[in-house]
């Protein structure tokens, strides 16, 4: 594995295989590496000649206040275990490199509609941000595939959108969230909790699953179970953000004829913001 930190680098590299004709896929991530990070990679390994990793904690998608300064940078340890997995390229541009003006001067890449919903509407200009960086990520290194987690279900599909919307020739390849054997979503942010939290947080998980429980028996009250789920989880310790059960491919309010959803929520425990989903197909 070669790691480059400028854009003229890991240009030169990807444009070396493509005049070999090799298939290049690109898996984005902040670093602080866990299991669902390096499936993305082994799939993409399955799905491509060559893969490029990028490592980027990205200023532009936090918002004041938020965790970018205390976000954990782990580098040494995540080259290892992308190296383990078969990762060729690791990308770890600095912030300079990445944004050559002050952040109110950039040029932003907006995703109407869908980025002012849920984590858009408690995190201002989150997925600007996203948006902006990952476009650049793909101007930079122009995969043919490139691979996101479902526990950002909606960031996955302000990606997809875009990429539809800028007709830009990568395909997007999302992969089923990783999950710690009690069920909690595996995330950079559960090494916020406390083990007290620790010990609370997949309760998140079981409302998900219970609330899809009730959907499949023909519980089709959509506002009770949201408030339900809500009162549940803040009688567990956590400070709900937002609990809300939505078609799947929209994030519209469903109707009784929806087959297709998906039920989100984001919940603080102590210092971390936890989010996660489950998808569900109505019989
Ligand atoms: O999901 C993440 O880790 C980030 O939002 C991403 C896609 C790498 C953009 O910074």
């Amino acid at each position: 594995m070669i790691t480059v930190e400028t854009v003229a680098d890991l240009r030169h590299s990807v444009s070396g295989w493509r005049a070999e004709g090799k298939r290049v896929a690109l898996v984005p991530t902040m670093g602080n590496l866990h299991e669902g990070h390096l499936d993305l990679v082994r799939k993409a390994r399955s799905l491509a000649d060559r893969v490029v990793v990028s490592i980027f904690v990205n200023p532009l998608q936090f918002g004041e206040g938020e965790d970018f300064s205390s976000y954990p940078r782990t580098l040494i340890d995540d080259s290892d275990k992308l190296s383990g997995v078969g990762t060729d390229l690791l990308f770890t541009p600095t912030v300079t490199e990445m944004y050559h003006r002050p952040q109110a001067q950039q040029t932003k890449v907006e995703v109407p509609g869908l980025s002012s919903l849920f984590c858009g509407a408690s995190r201002p200009g989150h997925f600007a941000g996203v948006a902006t960086v990952v476009c650049k990520l793909f101007n930079m290194a122009q995969p043919d595939i490139a691979l996101f987690g479902e526990k950002d279900y909606q960031q996955l599909m302000v990606i997809r959108q875009m990429v539809q919307d800028l007709s830009l020739p990568i395909e997007i390849q999302g992969l089923p969230t990783v999950r710690e054997v009690d069920g909690l979503a595996r995330s950079s942010r559960n090494g916020y909790l406390t083990d007290a939290e620790r010990s609370i947080a997949p309760a998140l998980y079981k409302q998900l699953q219970r609330s899809a429980q009730a959907l499949q028996k023909g519980n089709y009250d959509i506002t009770a179970l949201e408030q339900q789920a809500m009162i549940r989880l803040e009688s567990e310790g956590f400070r709900p953000d937002y609990y809300a059960i939505r078609k799947a491919e929209d994030l519209a309010k469903p109707g009784p004829e929806d087959r297709a959803l998906v039920i989100l929520a984001a919940a603080y425990l102590g210092k971390a913001r936890l989010i996660d989903n489950i998808q569900i197909t109505l019989e």
